[in-house]
């Protein structure tokens, strides 16, 4: 797929200083210092003391993901943001939806490659000023393709027709492999309603009362800056100010009751799981928060707005109503539930969808009761373990609507095989069933197929290995990639391994080919 991106430079630069340094100690056995120097540069390694050539390269500006080639960066791993905050929503109408933002993100990283230069993406925001481990890094004009700037420096690129959106940062020191760094950006902007490659709204979602802040699959680079792809998985920290009155909830639970002073109130919140990127909320509006635990002693936190229509209130409080036996449900079958906290976010937007934001999903003017157990069913199957691309994305959807089915036949109503038996009803000739679910192309993530097709063919295996494979080895995915990251060969692997049957045929006719499954 041409996705109309141009690959811009990624510039290598050698560092040859340590050999030069040889050279002058060694002096008169120059020639003998020259064969070592060039046996070292073949070997690209350590020769002996005093002659280790290093070779400090810039970071990708991509995780590697064909969907989004710039979401995510390379050579380096976060372990922690920090995010502190302030936010001003929009003036009542006629004035534009248009927020104002201003953060300071504090990340703590490792580097895994010698650094000369990393990226973190960033979209529709302005850098005022960056730090690493104490030291100013001032802005510099972004350098031509292939060219190299010497000194320190950082610079944006915020190209919204190729869908690039980096900020460079160039470091000196440099960072060698192994070395933690504390990055700090100051930057800010106005906040608007950004879209999605097909046109969804994701991101920072202005609002008229505040903002509804979902960032699936690379949308967290609206509101901070970051390595926006799921395989980077970092703890968080937040500090959200606004205006008096207004509620922020982020992930996790409270680190502190909230602080006004001078109309303006902070918040804090702290999220100390392992959380991928596009997981991570810090929304705003005039929400009723209400603290409950389950019966295992679980926390629950739900925001909801107090402008929600009286019949989509009244669903939504239904529906809320359930989730500690939801969660209860989804544990006896699989595994622990995986985080500290839980909890619902319902706004009075017009986003349109629902996100499984880590352990605080967030919902659109209303949360329906089959709406809430799939959320829900996200933290295991989505979040604990996430998708290794973006092509993997049936993984999370396919998983989320086959607990939908299983709640529903839990609780009286179709059974997960009545579920399946309308799937199969769809007639082969249906463009539903021309969609290969292991890879559906950027434009197909969230297409019918990736959910009821996906559910279907979990509950397709389930009758192929038996149900106590079927659980078991569901059981055994979320306990050996919790934390982590999975693909469709992992997953089949999986279950070859847990079932002892040879699956390749089965996982070929139902997510690596485009035409309805007949024979399996
Ligand atoms: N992941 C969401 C869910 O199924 C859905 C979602 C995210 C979505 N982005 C979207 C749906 C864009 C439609 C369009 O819970
Ligand atoms: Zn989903």
């Amino acid at each position: 797929m041409n996705l109309g991106v141009t690959i811009y430079s990624s510039v290598t630069e050698s560092e040859e200083s340590g050999v030069r340094v040889s050279r002058q100690v060694f002096g008169a056995v120059a020639t003998l210092v020259v064969v070592v120097g060039a046996l070292v540069m073949m070997e690209g390694a350590t020769a002996s003391a005093g002659l280790r050539r290093t070779s400090y390269t810039a970071g990708a500006p991509g995780a590697g993901d064909a969907y989004f080639p710039y979401a995510g960066n390379g050579g380096y791993d976060v372990q922690h943001y920090d995010l502190d905050l302030t936010y001003t929503p929009p003036a009542p109408d006629p004035a534009p939806i248009v927020g104002q933002l201003s953060g300071v993100a504090t990340i703590d990283l490792v580097a895994t490659q010698d650094l000369n230069s990393f990226n973190l993406d960033l979209r529709g925001m302005d850098v005022q000023a960056v730090k690493v481990d104490g030291q100013r890094v001032r802005e510099a004009t972004p350098p031509a393709p292939g060219e190299l700037p010497a000194g320190p420096g950082y610079w944006q690129v915020q190209d919204d027709d190729a869908r690039v959106w980096e900020l460079t940062i160039q470091p000196r020191p440099k960072l060698k492999q192994g070395q933690t760094a504390r990055v700090v950006v100051t930057y800010g902007g106005e906040t608007v309603r950004p879209e999605d490659i097909e046109g969804a709204l994701y991101g920072w979602v202005t609002t008229r009362d505040g903002a509804m802040v979902v960032g699936e699959p690379e949308g967290s680079m609206t509101w901070y800056p970051v390595s926006d792809h799921q395989t980077d998985k970092a703890t968080y920290s937040f500090e959200i100010t606004v205006p008096e009155g207004k509620v922020a909830v982020a992930n996790g639970l409270p680190a502190g009751d909230p602080v006004t002073e001078n109309g303006w109130t902070t918040w804090f919140w702290d999220a100390p799981d392992a959380q991928a990127s596009y997981l991570t909320t810090a929304s705003v509006g005039d929400y009723d928060l209400r603290f409950s635990e389950t019966a295992g002693g679980l926390p629950i936190v739900d925001a909801v707005d107090d402008a929600l229509t009286p019949a989509n209130a009244a669903t939504t409080e239904a529906s809320l109503a359930l989730q500690a036996d939801m969660i209860a449900f989804i544990e006896g079958a699989f595994v622990p539930y995986p985080f500290n906290s839980y909890g619902s976010i319902v706004d009075d937007d017009t986003v349109g969808y629902a996100l499984e934001t880590q352990t605080r999903p967030v919902y659109s003017r209303v949360a329906r009761e089959g709406t809430v157990v799939h959320e829900l069913a996200h933290q295991w199957f989505g979040n604990a373990v996430s998708p290794g691309l973006w092509r993997d994305i049936w993984l999370n959807e396919g998983w989320a609507t086959y607990v939908e089915w299983l709640w529903s036949e839990a609780t009286g109503g179709a059974t997960a095989q009545e579920n399946f038996d309308a799937v199969m009803e769809i007639p082969a000739d249906d463009e539903f069933w021309a969609l290969t679910i292991s890879d559906p192309g950027p434009f197909g993530l969230f297409l019918g197929g990736i959910y009821d097709r996906g559910a279907a063919t979990l509950h397709a295996l389930r009758g192929e290995v038996g149900d106590e494979a079927f659980y078991a080895a569901a059981r055994e995915w979320l306990v050996r990639f919790d934390d982590s990251t999975g693909t469709t060969d992992d997953f089949q692997a999986v279950y070859e391994e847990i079932s002892g049957q040879d699956l390749g045929a089965f996982f070929d006719v139902w997510v690596r080919t485009p035409t309805k499954p007949t024979s399996w």
